[in-house]
């Protein structure tokens, strides 16, 4: 399964939406996940991020495996998301903060 990641954190840019065949991202207020019982590993979304928040289960950077837990938990609780929208307000500025696992909001 893909695993989206720290970066995409209170920017939400939604282009992988678009492109996911199967429809499997969940919205979250400040973050978007990918539910793994349903993606099918069609790696499209992946160069669609501007923020290149999404990598495959067994590539995810070191010091964020825990992200693979976190999108599994919130996928169950988000509703879905099909159609990109305009990124979060402050996006481009949060785009360049590496370290905001602080500022998830669930
Ligand atoms: Fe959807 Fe494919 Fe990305 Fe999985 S890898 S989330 S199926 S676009
Ligand atoms: Fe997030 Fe990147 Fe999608 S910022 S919403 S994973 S395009």
């Amino acid at each position: 399964t893909y695993v989206v990641t720290e970066s995409c954190i209170r920017c939400k840019y939604t282009d992988c939406v678009d492109v996911c065949p199967v429809d499997c991202f969940r919205e979250g207020p400040n973050f978007l996940v990918i539910d793994p019982d349903e993606c099918i590993d069609c790696t499209l979304c992946v160069a669609e991020c501007p923020v290149e928040a999404i990598y495959a289960e067994d590539d995810v950077p070191a010091g964020q495996e825990h992200f693979v837990a976190l999108n599994a938990e919130l996928s169950k609780k988000w509703p879905a998301i099909v159609e990109r929208k305009d990124a979060l307000p402050d996006a481009e500025e949060w785009a360049k903060v590496k370290s905001k696992l602080d500022q998830l909001k669930k």
